[in-house]
């Protein structure tokens, strides 16, 4: 089983940045393609800005934090991917962009790289249907924020062959996450149980049974969540949150999986949550 040691990433947004600088933290070199120049510059301050943190807490030294940085390097030409041991996809939750992708990249890389999806609830064989390599290709589930959140869920499709999850395995590991074996099932283990309780928040919110506030208190102080359940989606975006809900809801016709018609206003208006600064809450400019 080759290690990986070079990383694609697809995508700076929050879980790109997030995969990228987990990737270089653990030593492997990273490039990360974009669509757009000003998504990069995003991205990157973002990363720096998180392993400042980790500086600051002393849990990280200066000199470690200016050495994952010179690992990563970033593009928006898809070839500066072409050496990479493993891609990991973390662009936009829509099944057409990834699998356009996930098509560019099976012609573009060596026969032994390994393609992945950060997708939240799409399904990962069709993905693979795209490529001339489907027994190398695997949902890699990452949580936001990437840095903290120990957990990834390794996806494997109906015809992943097991190589290719051990050396997921393997990955995972080396960065520090536990692992988590998932079946390529809409929104795997975690997204199947926290995307009903996400929407059914809303629908509480929009039924006007409580004000955001005494929700997010109640889940916090009531339960020992980290965050309230419209923090949360703030945090998520209300933009991935409607695409994910939609395609769950597509496969499984459960009206628990449908986005509520406040979640679609809101993302209609623009209100992507904390990364737009606007969402159930005000985040300023
Ligand atoms: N990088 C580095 N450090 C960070 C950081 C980052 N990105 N974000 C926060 N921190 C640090 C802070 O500096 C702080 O450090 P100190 O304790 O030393 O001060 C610490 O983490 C805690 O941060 P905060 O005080 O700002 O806030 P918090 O205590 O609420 O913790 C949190 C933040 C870890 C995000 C916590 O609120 C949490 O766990 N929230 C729930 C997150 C969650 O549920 N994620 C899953 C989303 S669903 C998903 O990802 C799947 C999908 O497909 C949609
Ligand atoms: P985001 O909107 O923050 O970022 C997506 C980025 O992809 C944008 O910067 C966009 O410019 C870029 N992009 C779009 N098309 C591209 C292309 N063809 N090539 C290169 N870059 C392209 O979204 P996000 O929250 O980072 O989500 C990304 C993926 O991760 C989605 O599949 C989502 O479902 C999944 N995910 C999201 C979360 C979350 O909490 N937000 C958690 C786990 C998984």
């Amino acid at each position: 089983m080759p290690e990986i040691a070079r990383v694609g990433v697809c995508g700076c947004g929050l879980m790109g940045s997030g995969i990228a600088q987990v990737a270089a933290t653990s030593g492997c070199d990273v490039v990360i393609l974009e669509a757009v120049q000003s998504a990069l510059d995003r991205g990157m301050a973002g990363i720096k800005k998180s392993l400042d943190r980790f500086v600051e807490k002393g849990s990280m030294h200066a000199a470690d934090r200016d050495a994952v940085l010179g690992r990563i390097k970033t593009t928006t030409n898809l070839k500066d991917l072409a050496k990479s041991d493993l891609v990991i996809e973390a662009v936009v939750e829509n099944m057409d962009v990834k699998k356009e992708l996930f098509k560019e990249l099976d012609l573009l890389l060596a026969p032994h790289a390994i393609i992945c999806s950060n997708t939240s609830s799409l399904c990962v064989v069709e993905m693979a249907a795209a490529t001339k390599r489907p027994k190398q290709v695997a949902g890699l589930h990452f949580f936001n924020p990437v840095p903290l959140m120990k957990l990834v869920e390794v996806v494997k499709t109906i015809v992943t062959d097991q190589t290719t999850i051990d050396s997921l395995f393997a990955f995972a590991k080396k960065l520090g996450k536990t692992a988590i074996l998932a079946q390529d099932t809409p929104g795997f283990i975690v997204n199947r149980l926290l995307v009903p309780y996400l929407l059914y928040a809303i629908r509480v919110f929009e039924a006007g049974l409580a004000s955001r506030e005494d929700i997010d208190e109640g889940m916090k102080l009531g339960c020992g969540h980290p965050m309230g359940p419209l923090t949360l989606l703030d945090f998520v975006g209300l933009d991935t949150t409607y695409y994910i809900a939609e395609i769950m809801f597509d496969e499984f016709k459960d009206p628990m999986m449908a986005p509520p018609p406040l979640l679609k206003r809101m993302v209609l208006a623009g209100q992507h949550g904390r990364k737009s600064g606007k969402g159930f809450y005000d985040y300023g400019a």
